[in-house]
């Protein structure tokens, strides 16, 4: 989850659930794995590249936001300096065998004004590690957002709470197709919107840091938890969806390419057995999971959710709903831990409600809290059960596990 940035630099994206946990690890091999399953590694840009006020470099929300000092934490200025050791990094990752690479592209890096010219330097830099993962064999799977857009935008029209944001996101995607698309044939979208539009703009814990009293966990000055998370994930929906639109019109056909969209994916169980927190469960996941999947499966929010949020709730007009159905050729799945969900219907009843409200239960962990990063509730079976969910809910879509570990 990228809302615990600071926890682990490297991880690795595709790791095998172990059935037996008594089973030691060495006793699998790659001969364990079908041919053609991918073992590769993850980043994301602010994560690893440093170099923030180098060659052109505008900053993304994420400077911001780490300099603003979010938790005392540090910030990525200088980070593990992949933008000028990336020869020595793809060699590190040929030494470890990994079959693929995935990082994401800064935004503020290539088109530091948001929109417009491109930063030669920047490009020069991300032909020079494409390059490199292939001369050594590693395929590059690219992520085109990863929380950072340009800090110009967020002050020009606000980011994401701004249905500006999708024509300016296809346009940057656009450049990122015609410079890299000939060697790139994975790329996915947004990293975790529904992560990111819980986190980002209902609790305030990564950028840009929005959340409005009684709701949040941090101190926010900007924001509304109880409308932006969802006109947010409906505008990323939307910016998503005229991207891949453009990409399958204009650029899959001599590029072969695939295109998808990364979400992340809690593991769900019921606090207990009564049937209250069984319903609560099934209610969790209609709105962590269904908020995203929903439109882009069957082309409209769960039902669930459009009863309890109400006019909070964004509308797809029929035409953006026939543009976000179906777009995607594979999903993303981010997935770490497993959590418990009690029923809360009680909170229905507030006349001021933000997301977890809204979903009427409590999800048991403290989501937000420091333990997290001690007390990560791993459990192998949860991304099985995820992954069944899928196949039942949603047709069985092909996935590629992006962050897993
Ligand atoms: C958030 O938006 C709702 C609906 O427009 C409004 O009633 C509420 O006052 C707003 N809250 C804040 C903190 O601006
Ligand atoms: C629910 O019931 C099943 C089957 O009896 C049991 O295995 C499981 O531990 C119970 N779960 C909880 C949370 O009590
Ligand atoms: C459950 O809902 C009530 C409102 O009815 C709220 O005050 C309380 O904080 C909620 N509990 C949790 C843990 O979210």
């Amino acid at each position: 989850m990228e809302t615990c940035w600071w926890v682990l630099w490297w991880r690795l994206l595709v790791v095998l659930a172990v059935a037996d946990v008594g089973l030691a690890i060495d006793e699998y091999s790659r001969a364990d794995f079908p041919d053609g399953f991918i073992f590769g590694a993850g980043t994301s840009a602010y994560q690893v590249e440093g170099a923030a006020n180098q060659d052109g470099r505008s900053p993304s929300v994420w400077d911001t936001f780490a300099h603003g000092g979010f938790a005392g934490g540090p910030t990525g200025d200088i980070a593990v300096d992949q933008y000028h050791k990336y020869k020595e990094d793809v060699q590190l990752m040929a030494e470890m065998g990994l079959d693929a690479y995935r990082f994401s592209i800064s935004w503020s890096r290539l088109i530091p004004d948001g929109r417009g010219d491109v930063n030669p330097k920047g490009l020069e830099y991300y032909n020079n590690l494409i390059n490199e993962l292939i001369s050594h064999g590693i395929k590059p799977l690219v992520s085109l957002y990863n929380f950072d857009h340009p800090q110009v935008l967020e002050d020009e029209y606000g980011g994401w709470v701004s249905r500006k944001m999708v024509e300016d996101f296809r346009a940057y995607a656009e450049v990122c197709f015609k410079v890299f698309g000939d060697r790139v044939s994975h790329w996915t979208t947004v990293n975790e919107p529904n992560i990111l539009a819980h986190g980002s703009y209902d609790q305030g814990i990564s950028p840009p840091g929005h959340c409005s009293p009684p709701f949040g966990a941090a101190a926010c000055v900007h924001g509304n938890s109880t409308t932006e998370p969802y006109l947010v994930l409906h505008n990323i929906l939307l910016a998503h969806a005229s991207t891949v639109e453009l990409y399958r019109r204009n650029y899959q056909g001599k590029q072969h390419g695939l295109i998808g969209i990364t979400l992340y994916a809690f593991g769900f169980a019921p606090y207990s057995n009564l049937t209250e927190d069984v319903e609560a469960t099934q209610r969790a996941k209609a709105f962590y999971l269904g908020w995203a999947a929903d439109p882009l499966v069957y082309g409209d929010y769960p039902e669930i959710m459009k009863r309890n949020v109400g006019s909070r709730l964004p509308r797809f007009t029929t035409e953006e709903s026939e543009l976000v159905k179906g777009a995607f050729d594979f999903l993303g799945l981010i997935h770490y831990m497993q959590v418990s969900v009690k029923d809360n219907l009680s909170s229905l009843s507030l006349e001021l409600r933000d997301f977890n409200a809204d979903m009427g239960a409590e999800i048991m962990m403290a989501l937000l809290g420091f333990d997290l990063i001690v007390q990560f509730p791993v459990r192998p079976r949860a991304l099985q059960e995820i992954l069944e969910d899928f196949k039942q809910l949603y047709g069985n879509p092909p996935i590629y596990v992006l962050e897993n570990g």
